[in-house]
């Protein structure tokens, strides 16, 4: 299910306009439309939208899609950024993923399908390559202002009809070497390219090395300064129970983080049983939400409700992804009050 709206809530600001076809140049609240303008830059065979940036977060994060065909080739240059964590998200279709610890063990790769999730630390050399006819990824960004790289090389053209992509990219052909030819302009953007890096060719069943599990068992968020790879709802879970039910399931924690401040987290959220009243958040650092199933409505002070929906105006089941600055966000506080669980689903009673 794809997510009409995405939301950056960021804490502060006092302006009443929430709607935004572009994320604003300044730390405010926001919500932003999936497909929305967002800046978005054609680069060959794919387009970029940036719903957070480095700007409308005060540098906290990016968050990015990149809506493209399937590649005969690699989408990038195998490369490393020594600077930013880049989460990789795959919200629908198919791609491949591959990471490389930086002390060169064994290089690992995947095929994401929907929900899946690549965490890509810093200094791991990594690339991806689109499968399917209609793949989107996320990509989320810590430190903001990774953007800046895109905004250069892409060419600022936004397509009149919000379609994803443009279907003339299926037959465009290009040359990975000529179009980032010029590694000296990308390291200035922390692209360090990695060109002895050959991806392997070799997996099964969506993995490789052989024995790696993928959608056969549990994933593990990695020790720090490790890439790694959770399958949609094969991570670990928890239950918060104070008002509706709530599933979190993080994908990167303060472990992984580390220095970098930030968690990332999904949220499968029920319905409010009729006695129960929703509980306000005070909240001083920023957060942001993308639908991804359902909707969610957000009232943040002083501004209207938002309805961050995918269509459903009242669904029975809603999932969204949250990225959080700072170790205290939505994420930590629901496990810290929740506990452990073992199912990607809440229960089917209240209790
Ligand atoms: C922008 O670049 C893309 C990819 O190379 C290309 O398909 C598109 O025609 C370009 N658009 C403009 C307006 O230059
Ligand atoms: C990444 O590599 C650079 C260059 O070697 C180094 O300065 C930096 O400390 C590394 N970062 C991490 C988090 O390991
Ligand atoms: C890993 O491989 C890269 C590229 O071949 C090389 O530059 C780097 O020094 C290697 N790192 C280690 C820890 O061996
Ligand atoms: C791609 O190229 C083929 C062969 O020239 C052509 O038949 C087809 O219409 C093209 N598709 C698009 C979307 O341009
Ligand atoms: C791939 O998946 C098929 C079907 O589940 C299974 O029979 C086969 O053993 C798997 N291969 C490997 C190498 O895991
Ligand atoms: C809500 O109502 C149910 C059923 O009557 C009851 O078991 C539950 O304790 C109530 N919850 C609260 C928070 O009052
Ligand atoms: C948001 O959804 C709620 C519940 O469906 C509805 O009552 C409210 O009018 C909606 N608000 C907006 C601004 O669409
Ligand atoms: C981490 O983020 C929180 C929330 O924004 C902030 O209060 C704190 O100062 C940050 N810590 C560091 C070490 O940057
Ligand atoms: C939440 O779940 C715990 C553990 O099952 C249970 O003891 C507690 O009563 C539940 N609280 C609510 C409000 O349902």
């Amino acid at each position: 299910m794809l997510s009409r709206f995405s939301l950056a809530a960021i804490i502060g600001g006092l302006l009443n306009l929430l709607y935004v076809d572009n994320a604003p140049d300044h730390l405010r609240p926001y919500v932003i439309r999936q497909y929305a303008t967002a800046q978005s830059t054609m680069l060959p065979r794919e387009i970029f939208r940036f719903y957070i940036t480095g700007a409308s977060s005060n540098n906290a994060f990016t968050l990015l899609t990149a809506n493209a065909p399937g590649n005969p080739s690699w989408n990038v240059l195998p490369h490393i950024h020594e600077r930013h964590f880049e989460n990789f998200y795959c919200f629908k279709g198919r791609y491949q993923l591959w990471a490389q610890a930086q002390d060169n063990t064994t290089q690992q790769t995947r095929v994401l399908t929907q929900g899946d999730f690549g965490a890509v630390v810093r200094n791991s050399t990594h690339t991806f390559q689109t499968i399917d006819p209609d793949t989107q990824l996320g990509g989320m960004l810590v430190p903001g202002g990774f953007e800046e790289l895109f905004l250069t090389i892409g060419n600022a053209s936004h397509p009149s009809t919000h379609s994803p992509y443009d279907p003339a990219f299926v037959n465009q052909t290009y040359s990975l070497t000529a179009t980032e030819s010029d590694i000296g302009q990308q390291q200035a953007f922390d692209v360090y390219s990695q060109l002895r890096f050959q991806p392997r060719r070799d997996a099964i069943n969506g993995t490789a090395p052989a024995g790696t599990t993928w959608h056969t068992g549990p994933n593990q968020l990695a020790e720090f300064g490790r890439p790694y790879f959770i399958a949609n709802g094969f991570g670990p879970k928890f239950l918060n129970n104070e008002s509706s039910y709530q599933v979190i399931q993080p994908l990167v924690s303060p472990t992984q983080a580390g220095d970098l401040n930030f968690t990332m987290s999904t949220i499968t959220v029920s319905t409010t049983p009729p006695n129960v009243t929703v509980p306000t958040w005070n909240l001083n650092n920023i957060q942001a939400f993308q639908v991804l199933e359902g909707m969610l409505s957000i009232q943040i002070a002083s501004y209207d409700v938002a309805n961050l929906t995918t269509g459903d105006s009242d669904p029975y089941f809603t999932k969204a992804m949250l990225m959080s600055q700072g170790y205290d966000g939505v994420d930590q506080q629901l496990i810290s009050r929740g506990f452990p669980w073992d199912s990607a689903m809440f229960p089917n009673r209240w209790s």
